[in-house]
């Protein structure tokens, strides 16, 4: 992300949001506007614009770039909604999706954790196998396909710290 697109000029609360291009990021962004955030918000393939938004590009799977994010950005805050949600596609490139859907939100909680930001993720109750509905957050995940079971992986392996905080997500699309 350029500098200028990120650096914030007052002293606001900044709310960094993933995925600003996506269904739930573009959502967040102007909530968390409207209750008050500076917020900047991130897109990767699909360039947006989002009154009184701060936009850039970036390939989360870079951890350099990611690192360097915060670095510009020092967030009070950040939800991570970036994802592969497409769970056919998941099917088809399991590589990627371990890579967009596992090692990025590891990653990312990590240098939050470190830094003391808190971080919430979304997952998905397709982590469950549907064969006992309704789930509560504690029952022990089953997952029927590639996308379930990276987010299964990613509930897993972000740090468990204070700051941490994961959220499932059931399908919200109209
Ligand atoms: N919407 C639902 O009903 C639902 C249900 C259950 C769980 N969830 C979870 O909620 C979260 C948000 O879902 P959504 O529906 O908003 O997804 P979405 O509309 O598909 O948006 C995905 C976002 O991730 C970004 N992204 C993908 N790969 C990236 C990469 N390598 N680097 C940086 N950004 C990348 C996309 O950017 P570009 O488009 O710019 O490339 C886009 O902004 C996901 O974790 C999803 O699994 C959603």
């Amino acid at each position: 992300m350029a500098p200028n697109e990120t650096r914030p000029e007052s002293q606001e609360r900044t709310l960094l949001v993933t995925g600003a291009s996506g269904f739930l990021g573009w959502n967040l962004c102007q909530v968390a506007r409207r209750q008050g955030w500076r917020v900047v918000g991130t897109f990767h393939r699909t360039p947006v614009t989002l009154p009184e938004v701060l936009l850039g590009r970036i390939d989360l799977t870079d951890f350099r770039d990611m690192k360097e994010m915060l670095r510009q950005v020092r967030p009070d805050g950040v939800i991570h909604t970036a994802a592969i949600a497409d769970a056919n596609f998941c099917q088809s490139h399991w590589r990627e999706s371990r890579r967009v859907n596992v090692e990025v939100p590891v990653n990312l909680a990590g240098l939050c954790a470190d830094r003391g930001i808190p971080f919430v993720f979304t997952s998905t109750d397709l982590v469950f196998d549907g064969e006992h509905a309704p789930y509560r957050e504690e029952d022990p995940v089953g997952p029927l396909n590639v996308y379930g079971e990276h987010k299964a992986l990613a509930e897993e392996g972000v740090p468990a710290r204070p700051n941490i905080r994961g959220r499932r997500q059931t399908p919200a699309r109209g």
